[in-house]
């Protein structure tokens, strides 16, 4: 089969992914962003953000020269399938989503669309977004048509979680263009589905909805097992073995029952919030208050950090040297989106403590917003002299620290395991103190 010809519009995490996965499909594929240094980076063969895989991927298709980038978006006049994969941050002045990314690129894309085009928006957005493009379309394009195909992928995992999804969902417009919609985009994903990857076809609101409940699911899940961690806390229950035994269950799974400082991101925490603030507009706020209280739980993990800092140094950390390990929101990644690793640290410093932050990728990125914290990007150095050691991004090697050797690094062998990721029994037969979060 020939591949395609397919427009990626909005080259972040996103759209450099799909738009080098789609490549390695065989797709011809150009990648179009208003962000002239990005696309630079990306002509280069060089990722603007670290993922596993990607630096790879992205140099394969260039040199195959199926994968081009660029700031023009005449460029996507001879694409069949055009992707709309740009960022839908919280608004500035509310939790609703921000949507002038979605709403420009759509604008500067419609002169550029040929006969029987299909725009297929991959963007996470408010229920009701694609049935208004779609009626601009109709108007403005009307030899062009509108798809739903949200994106699941996670970061850490965006290469084979963009080729070998779980699920692929198209929202479509009923009767015979919502098929050929379909038609098309099956093409696209040949592959994935002769791979037996199921393949889901429904309305367009069906198809914003999908995406926007699963994160507040994963967002749910992760603030129930934190839930539990406040009652284990109080009760001197363990919170990593109840997840352990109620995982077994298998209607309940074990996966996402980490109890930690919670979740942040670039998308769980502004995706709930949006659905919070896009439900009440449409009366049904009601119907998901919950997720209000999701995100209460959330925050309040962090403060739980904070408070067992101030009782390591009896209530005041001023001038006490603390290392903080991890500032990206989860490991293998290099995004401080609303991290709580960075958050915590952040705390620490204006609570008066010396902190001393360090990541195996994320201290570029955390500089960039952060400048004024104090990084170390050697994990020795980030120990030497700490009082107290807190771990809030559980990477590989923090997981792997050998606690006796660790104890001869510091000042005082007192750690935090803000992502309950190290062997409490090992740590404290070396000599630490030893604190979880909701375990004993
Ligand atoms: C999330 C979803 O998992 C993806 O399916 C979705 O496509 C993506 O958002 C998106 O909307 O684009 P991601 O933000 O990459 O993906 O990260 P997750 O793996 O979901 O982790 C989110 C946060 O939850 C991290 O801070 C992680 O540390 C935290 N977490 C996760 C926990 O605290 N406990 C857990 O058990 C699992």
């Amino acid at each position: 089969m020939d591949g395609m010809r397919l427009s990626v519009i909005g080259c972040g995490y996103l759209g450099a992914v799909h738009a080098a996965s789609m490549a390695s499909l065989g797709h011809e594929v150009v990648g179009i962003d208003v962000d002239a240094a990005k696309i630079e980076k990306l002509s280069d063969g060089r990722a603007p953000f670290f993922e596993p895989g990607f630096d790879e991927l992205l140099a394969a298709q260039l040199e195959a020269g199926r994968l081009s980038f660029t700031t023009d978006m005449a460029a996507a006049a001879s694409a069949e399938v055009h992707f709309l994969a740009v960022g839908t941050p919280q608004r500035p002045d509310g939790e609703g989503a921000d949507l002038r990314y979605v709403d420009a690129a759509f604008e500067a894309l419609l002169p550029h669309l040929r006969r029987g085009a299909l725009v297929v928006g991959k963007s996470t957005v408010p229920v009701g977004t694609a049935a208004r493009l779609d009626a601009v379309l109709q108007e403005q394009a009307p030899q062009a048509q509108l798809a739903w195909n949200p994106e699941f992928l996670r970061e850490g995992f965006a290469v084979e979680d963009t080729l070998r999804p779980d699920r692929l969902v198209y929202g479509v417009r009923p009767g015979d263009d919502g098929q050929r919609a379909t038609a098309m985009l099956d093409e696209v994903y040949a592959s994935a589905i002769a791979d037996g990857i199921p393949r889901l076809v429904m309305d367009f609101a069906t198809a914003e909805l999908v995406k926007v409940s699963a994160n507040a699911f994963l967002a749910t899940k992760i603030s129930f097992i934190n839930a539990m961690a406040e009652v284990a806390e109080v009760t001197g229950a363990d919170v990593t073995k109840l997840a352990d035994a109620i995982g077994y269950d298998a209607r309940i799974g074990r996966r996402f029952l980490n109890a930690g400082v919670g979740f942040g991101g670039g998308c769980l925490p502004k995706d709930i919030r949006a659905f919070s603030a896009r439900a009440e507009e449409l009366g049904v706020g009601q119907s998901v208050a919950f997720l209000r209280e999701v995100d209460r739980i959330n925050l309040r993990r962090r403060d739980r950090v904070v408070e067992l800092a101030l009782e390591a140094f009896d209530g005041d950390v001023t001038g006490r040297r603390i290392a903080v390990l991890g500032l990206a929101f989860k490991p293998d990644s290099d995004d401080v989106r609303d991290s709580p690793a960075l958050d915590i640290a952040r705390r620490l410093v204006r609570l008066g403590a010396d902190v001393v932050a360090t990541d195996p990728e994320a201290i570029e990125t955390a500089r960039r917003v952060h400048p004024e914290l104090h990084y170390e990007p050697d994990l020795d150095a980030a120990l030497s002299g700490a009082e107290l050691v807190v771990v809030v991004t559980e990477w590989k090697r923090y997981r792997e620290l050998d606690p006796a050797e660790t104890a001869l690094e510091v000042a005082r062998p007192w750690i935090i395991d803000g992502r309950n990721c190290l062997d409490p029994v090992r740590w404290r037969e070396a000599g630490w103190s030893y604190r979880g979060l909701g375990r004993p």
